[in-house]
């Protein structure tokens, strides 16, 4: 039978030939982890002898849509994530799209994972709420409609932000007209670009008043309830003057208050505090939460939105949306 009738191998043609599991064959195609020089030179010789063409090429061919949009999240437990998830989901639905949501636990190597899997399926198009951690993960897929939402990646691709290097700096010189300096900032990953922009602002509205910035005054977290109550105790207990908190984001400040509130410090009058994204909890605790809101189910519509445009456009756009952010004053800082 001639080549242009021969069967198109696929990705388990490829692991029979190689004689190794089709998920080592996927951990080669799509960067997800090394595998050993002679396993992966068995598998290249056998993608040249039965003339795999990775799915891609198998995609650019696709005409029938699946009806099917993958939507990766960091963090499902964080309001912040499914209040996006719930704008997005709400646009796809009324253009009688479905779903396939994977949470990564802001790991890395998951959202590699997820990635590879989701690319391996019949998916027209990709949401794209990431770990901000891994810059060049969308490079094997630049002919796949796709949105990044939130933490920036490179870019070559469509992006929904929040100018957050504005928000960074409402927080701080909100807090520099209230009770001066030294204001702490409790800060995500700086690798990441949310938290690196807000901490921009912040050193810039040091900067308008001419204030000297101290490295000590900013702390790196993990982003989780637990980790904004440890780094605060660490504060208290190192004795250091505390007027202000800014934190990153309100999961942080959530804890930061229960430690100050812990040490008897009243929040809201000795120490003032700020946290970022607005999610449901802020207005409910008490004293309510100061924070910077970003427009959460807004960016999913609008995310939602510019993915369907480039599906039915059959293109990949690089459109860039940023939303600007708002201060709301409540009892922890007013
Ligand atoms: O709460 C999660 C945080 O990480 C949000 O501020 C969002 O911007 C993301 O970067």
């Amino acid at each position: 039978m001639n080549s242009e009738h021969q069967k198109k191998a696929t990705i388990k043609d490829i692991a029979r030939e190689a004689n190794v599991a089709i998920s080592t064959v996927s951990y080669v195609l799509n960067h997800i982890k090394p595998v050993k020089p002679e396993t992966n030179k068995r598998i290249m010789e056998a993608i040249e002898k039965l003339n795999y063409q990775p799915r891609q090429v198998a995609r650019s061919l696709k005409t029938r849509q699946s009806m099917t949009i993958g939507v990766i999240v960091p963090e499902i437990s964080n309001f912040f994530f499914t209040e996006i998830i719930r704008g997005l989901e709400d646009i796809a639905y009324k253009n009688n799209y479905s779903i396939i949501l994977c949470n990564t636990n802001e790991d890395v190597e998951k959202e590699k994972k997820y990635l590879a899997a989701l690319m391996g399926k019949d998916i027209d198009g990709l949401v794209f709420i990431s770990t901000g951690q891994n810059e060049h993960i969308l490079d094997n897929y630049k002919d796949v409609p796709i949105v990044v939402v939130d933490r920036k990646l490179g870019e070559s691709v469509s992006m929904i932000l929040v100018d957050n290097i504005q928000g960074g700096y409402l927080a701080t010189k909100f807090l520099l007209d209230k009770k001066g300096y030294p204001i702490y900032y409790l800060s995500g990953s700086l690798s990441i670009s949310t938290y690196f922009d807000r901490m921009t602002g912040y050193l810039n509205a040091l900067k308008e008043e001419k204030l000297e910035p101290n490295d000590s005054f900013i702390h790196q977290c993990e982003l989780n309830i637990k980790s904004g109550y440890a780094t605060m105790k660490q504060i208290i207990k190192s004795g250091q003057v505390i007027k202000s908190v800014f934190a990153a984001n309100d999961i942080l400040a959530l804890g930061a208050m229960k430690a100050m509130i812990e040490s008897g410090l009243t929040v809201g009058e000795e120490v003032l505090l700020i946290g970022y994204d607005d999610i449901e909890t802020a207005s409910m605790v008490t004293p309510a939460l100061t924070t910077i809101s970003q427009p959460k189910y807004e960016m999913g519509v609008s995310a939602s939105k510019l993915l369907l445009e480039q599906i039915s456009d059959k293109t990949t756009l690089t459109k860039k949306i940023i939303f600007t952010p708002e201060l709301i004053v409540r009892d922890t800082a007013k």
